[in-house]
């Protein structure tokens, strides 16, 4: 995948504002999970960055949902989103703003947006007829349906006949502009299978599409019409915007836009792409606004083969795995066992033993007990040595170490978690070799002081530069990590305390301050064990 810019200074990036048709699953997790650490990433950088997330509260879909909960659906709404921001909380997520397409600011920005597309001539009345997906809120084409007339998506639900007057978004008016975009900016939607995909579709000719349903009223009306209620994806995208909105500022979309527009870095799943790559910089284009910067879509969690999802009640509840398992284990499942930009199917018993040999085995168990060494041969203070004094010849770790900053960096701007997680672990292992060959414990014997004290310094060094270049994924194991190194970094606190040059100074093999006082060894994560039933 081609790297996100890494140059500005700000960083704005979205995941998808959630539908509360039911509360989040793994599925929807997944999306947040890979977006907050980007931004910890960002931020670790020296980077001023905005996350938002949020839910999309309106439409059929949700408004049955409030119907069959027996509820209205503003209470309804309110409940779900309140779980999503628990989980959020749970998993550790810090994001910068939650946006509701409920929210009383929302609806201005939605009718200023469609005024301009108005004025613009791009809306214009008449005959919708077709197949609709209440689960996808989405027209298809016969072509794209499976066996009796089922989503290929929702494959348990059958889509339903409509035939209704719309408006219209006159989306084939910028075919030219579309394909001038995705030819001039390569990156713009990525990873390229996905861009490929996008490309294809608008080959094929781009066919106006329906921006407003009748026969439903949850949701916002038409200005020029109200009957009709705008359909929730031309309200939803625009709660990316609404999200930029200050407090105490007046709800405009020019207030909206003056900071942080465009947004970097669309996240998405690919079942969404289509309104995100093709729909939503057509309308920006109609609206005469700068188009964001990059689009990416992710692949799917499957379980057993299958799409997790709400809609086809297949879904692995994430609070449960989280209370079980904790934040970091989740987090470090997905980034690291799922291919980013790939399917990823989950298995409880594969996350339990990944866990206990990454986390458990060769991270914990590595600290504990090069932290007994020290206790034992250098009275619990890092060795007296300077990572500078360290040549590379004599050692590995340091030859492993030195570079390693910048390529983790560059796996982490290539959404490439897999390899970053793996680049980090071969030095993590190589540490666990290396105390093995060199058996600082005979050297110990040997009274041969000077080269136990490298031995360690350099495990130490490389533990703690393992654990910074790990804290966007496992931010509470780093810091216990460096807590027990003596250091004062709060990886969940970064905004107040990283200057720029922080990172440089980290992220280098040879940081660890000579001396500094360690704490005594405290296993950093349990042996998991799967449950009993
Ligand atoms: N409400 C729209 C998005 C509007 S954005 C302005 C929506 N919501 S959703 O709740 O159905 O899906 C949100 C995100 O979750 C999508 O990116 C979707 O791809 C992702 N996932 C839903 N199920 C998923 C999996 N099983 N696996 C991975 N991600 C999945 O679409």
């Amino acid at each position: 995948m081609n790297p996100i810019d890494c140059q500005k200074p700000t960083f704005a990036l979205t995941t998808p504002l959630y539908y509360v048709n039911a509360a989040p699953h793994l599925g929807s997790a997944y999306t947040t999970i890979v977006a907050d650490a980007i931004a910890r990433f960002k931020r670790l950088q020296g980077q001023s960055v905005l996350m938002i997330t949020g839910t999309d509260e309106h439409g059929q879909k949700i408004q049955r949902a409030a119907q069959a909960s027996g509820i209205n659906p503003q209470e309804h709404c309110d409940r779900v989103a309140a779980t999503f921001a628990s989980l959020w909380q749970k998993l550790n997520i810090q994001y910068d703003r939650f946006s509701r397409t409920t929210a009383t600011d929302h609806e201005k920005i939605v009718k200023d947006f469609f005024e301009r597309v108005w004025n613009k001539g791009d809306i214009y009345l008449d005959r919708q007829k077709g197949w609709y997906c209440v689960a996808c809120e989405e027209f298809k084409e016969e072509r794209e349906l499976i066996e009796d007339r089922h989503c290929a998506i929702h494959t348990n639900l059958q889509t339903e006949w409509r035939d209704e007057e719309n408006y219209f978004f006159r989306l084939s008016n910028y075919q030219q502009q579309l394909e001038q975009l995705y030819a001039e900016k390569p990156d713009f939607i990525q990873p390229q299978s996905r861009r490929n995909e996008v490309l294809n579709f608008v080959k094929q000719g781009l066919r106006d599409f329906s921006i407003s349903r009748v026969n439903i009223d949850w949701g916002f009306p038409i200005p020029k019409d109200p009957k009709h209620t705008i359909y929730v994806w031309f309200d939803a995208l625009l709660g990316y915007v609404t999200a930029l909105l200050d407090s105490q500022q007046e709800p405009t979309l020019e207030n909206a836009l003056s900071h942080w527009w465009p947004i970097d870095l669309h996240l998405i799943g690919k079942d969404i792409l289509r309104f995100h790559a093709v729909y939503w910089p057509a309308m920006l284009l109609s609206a005469e606004l700068p188009l964001p910067r990059q689009v990416v879509g992710h692949g799917f969690l499957t379980k057993d083969g299958k799409k997790m999802g709400k809609s086809s009640g297949n879904t692995v509840d994430p609070v449960e795995l989280v209370e079980r398992y904790g934040s970091d284990a989740v987090r470090y499942y997905f980034l690291k066992e799922i291919e980013f930009g790939q399917d990823g199917d989950y298995n409880e018993i594969r996350f339990v033993s990944v866990l206990n040999a990454d986390l458990a085995n060769d991270l914990g168990n590595l600290l504990n007990r090069t932290l007994g060494m020290t206790k034992k041969y250098c009275q619990g203070q890092v060795p007296s040595v300077r990572g500078e004094e360290i040549s590379t010849a004599e050692n590995t770790l340091k030859t492993l170490g030195i570079d390693l900053g910048d390529r983790v960096a560059q796996a982490y701007n290539s959404l490439d978690f897999t390899q970053a997680c793996e680049q980090i672990f071969i030095l993590i292992r190589s540490c666990n070799k290396f105390i093995d060959e060199q058996a600082p414990w005979l050297l110990y014997k040997q009274k041969k002081q000077t080269e136990v004290e490298k031995i360690l310094y350099a495990v130490l060094e490389s533990v703690r530069l393992s654990a910074y270049l790990l804290s966007p994924i496992i931010p509470n194991l780093s810091n216990a990590v460096y807590q027990q190194l003596g250091l004062d970094l709060d990886f969940n606190n970064l905004a107040s305390v990283n200057p720029r040059d922080n990172f440089e100074k980290h992220a280098q093999w040879g940081f660890l301050p000579a001396s500094g006082s360690l704490k005594p060894a405290k296993p950093i994560f349990p042996q998991l064990e799967l449950p009993s039933d």
